[in-house]
């Protein structure tokens, strides 16, 4: 088995990283030429690292990628700084998720696809409804925040452009306030949200976001269970 992960630097990625690592899984990593990386990624040599910047690969490169991948993880995200915020590339996600699946699809592949996405996307399709103030604060961060609206984009094209008729298996883990743990913890699943992102939100630590991606890509009955979902994902003590 081998998984890609893109965003393996960041504070999600590189611990889906480490979950894949714990499972045997064969990993290639994608990280910036700036980029740092823990000693656990670069000192593991069953880890294929390379080095640029996936934002920048063309569509060949893409191809090359994926090609002998069982599954492939997308935890990029724009940093927050000034530049990470406002500056290019406006559209990181989306324009990978799209390449990814257009890769995907040219070469007839299956690996199941995973994205980072977050609570504040509204799976409308589902049911899922925003409240007056939400849709307020949504629609302000969609002008005011470009990776906010990039985000949207990036779920938005695998639940109306893919759809649930598509040949690609792809889940988006919605997690709610990210925080930070040393170990896993309990957590729950749910279809749809159980709390206002905005005004009453849960807590979800980045360790076990990546434990439920990688389980996604292990358990198969887990994987049948979310395909072509939107789960969301909660600490259990944050419920
Ligand atoms: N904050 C929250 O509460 C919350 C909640 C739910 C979901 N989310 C979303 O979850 C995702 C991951 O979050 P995280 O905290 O794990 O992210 P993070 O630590 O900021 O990691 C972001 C990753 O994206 C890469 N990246 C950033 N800008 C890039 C660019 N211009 N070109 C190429 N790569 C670039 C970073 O690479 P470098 O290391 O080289 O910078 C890093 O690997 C984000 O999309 C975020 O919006 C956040």
């Amino acid at each position: 088995m081998k998984a890609l992960v893109l965003g393996a630097s960041g504070a999600t990625g590189k611990l889906v990283v480490h979950h894949l690592i714990n499972k045997n899984i064969q990993v290639r990593v994608v990280v910036r030429e700036s980029a740092i990386i823990p000693s656990q990624i670069s000192d593991n040599s069953s880890i294929e690292i390379i080095r640029g910047n996936i934002n920048d690969f063309d569509s060949a490169k893409i191809k090359d990628l994926i090609k002998d991948c069982d599954s492939i993880f997308c935890c990029l995200g724009h940093n927050l700084s000034f530049k990470g915020i406002l500056g290019p590339p406006h559209k990181l996600v989306y324009n990978t998720v799209v390449k990814i699946i257009e890769a995907i699809q040219s070469q007839n592949l299956k690996p199941k696809f995973i994205l980072m996405s977050t609570t504040a996307y509204t799976n409308k399709k589902i049911g899922e409804v925003n409240t007056v103030g939400e849709k307020i604060i949504f629609s302000l961060l969609k002008v005011l925040l470009p990776p906010h609206k990039d985000n949207m984009l990036a779920a938005d094209y695998l639940v109306y452009k893919m759809g649930s008729e598509t040949n690609i298996d792809w889940v988006a883990v919605r997690p709610d306030s990210l925080i930070d743990e040393e170990t896993p913890s309990e957590y729950e699943i749910y279809n749809q949200k159980i709390k206002s992102p905005i005004f009453d939100s849960g807590k979800t630590s980045r360790i076990n976001v990546g434990h439920f991606m990688v389980e996604l890509v292990t358990n198969d009955k887990l994987w049948d269970e979310w395909k072509l979902k939107t789960p969301v994902i909660y600490n259990k003590s944050s419920i």
